[in-house]
């Protein structure tokens, strides 16, 4: 039909998923405390890799250690029995996150899996370890909920971080206002996400995000128009980018030409990074095809994050579909995981 592979079935069950991924992490069982933490790592890949960093900004604002994200087969050298360790894969069968998971262990660390199964909740299972299982069937980065709630339920749990309860209920809340704007049914004229998809089609999406506020949400757009729409785009975050890639809007013209800038905003963006923006657009607009600001809307951080990442989950959809490309299979993915087995 018009979903092929239920990738807007998914986006459009992401409150319920919400919902779901904390209901399922309550029900986990931790047995260590607070002051036997010092930091908390989120080791994965691809779609399970940006649920961490979507926990480590949230973080961030709250808690008192601090949250690192690993994306390699290797851990950093500081990991031992006072790291939390969340192992995150979708699929459970991500080779650099079971090398990481081994790692993790010999090391000591604390390690809470986060999976639909694979080799990872197997592995994990058999060493005693707990398992957080998400339902399957799904894209992992349609998981997105699956995938981070449950982390920050588990270090609120452990007083890590405050209580997310409300937090949650606000999030879900807005979630399910959102949808009813930016479901298929809503014409191009009243839908942002088909507006946007419409601004990147046949142009080289650049997306700008806010160190500490949208910076993650940048990337997400980045990797969700590459993986669902199968389509080139690039990302940077300010005030960094104003100290290089801001240089680069003077050359080659036609290539400039080429580009459509979105900046994801946020009411807590830093006072100083909102000026730097309104310079940054004066320098670039009559270089680029376009530039389009896009603002987060709710209250908590929680809601506001995921109102951008929302959007732009599904712009890359409607992207996908002006392409006339299905958004789920992944077929690069899937030959470099087979050539590399
Ligand atoms: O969204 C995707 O399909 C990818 O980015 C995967 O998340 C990535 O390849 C890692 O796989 P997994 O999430 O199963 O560990």
């Amino acid at each position: 039909g018009n979903d092929p592979g239920g990738m807007l079935k998914a986006l459009w069950n992401l409150p319920e998923q919400c919902e779901e991924a904390e209901r399922i992490a309550q029900a986990i069982d931790v047995n260590f405390t607070a002051t036997e933490i010092k930091n908390v790592m989120v080791t994965g890949l691809g779609g399970s890799a940006i649920g961490g960093d979507l926990l480590r900004v949230y973080a961030g604002g709250k808690a008192a250690v601090p949250v690192i994200v690993n994306r390699d087969y290797t851990l950093p050298a500081f990991v031992d029995a006072s790291t939390l360790l969340f192992a995150v894969s979708y699929s459970g069968n991500t080779e650099e996150t079971l090398s990481a998971y081994a790692q993790a262990k010999e090391k000591g660390a604390k390690i809470i899996v986060l999976t639909t199964g694979g080799k990872l909740g197997q592995m994990a299972e058999a060493d005693g370890y707990p398992v957080i299982k998400v339902p399957g069937g799904i894209s992992p980065r349609a998981a997105t909920g699956y995938l981070l709630i449950p982390t920050i339920v588990i270090m609120a749990k452990i007083g890590l971080l405050p209580d997310a309860g409300d937090e949650i209920k606000d999030l879900t809340g807005h979630l399910r206002v959102l949808r009813e704007h930016l479901k298929p049914a809503v014409p191009v004229e009243q839908n942002l996400a088909k507006q946007l998809a419409t601004r990147f089609y046949n142009r080289l999406p650049v997306i700008w995000g806010v160190s500490g506020t949208t910076e993650v949400v940048a990337q997400r757009w980045k990797g969700q128009i590459n993986e669902n729409a199968k389509a080139p785009a690039y990302w940077a975050v300010l005030p960094e980018l104003n100290h290089n890639e801001i240089v680069g809007f003077e050359k080659p013209e036609n290539v400039l030409k080429q580009l459509e800038v979105v900046i994801l905003r946020d009411r807590a963006d830093h006072p100083r990074v909102q000026k730097r923006i309104e310079i940054s657009k004066t320098i670039i607009k009559d270089a680029v095809s376009g530039v389009t600001e896009v603002y987060s809307s709710g209250n908590s951080s929680l809601a506001r994050t995921f109102s951008l990442t929302y959007t732009g989950d599904y712009m890359s959809v409607y992207l996908a579909t002006l392409y006339g490309i299905d958004p789920t299979p992944v077929k690069m993915i899937d030959f470099l995981k087979q050539k590399l087995a």
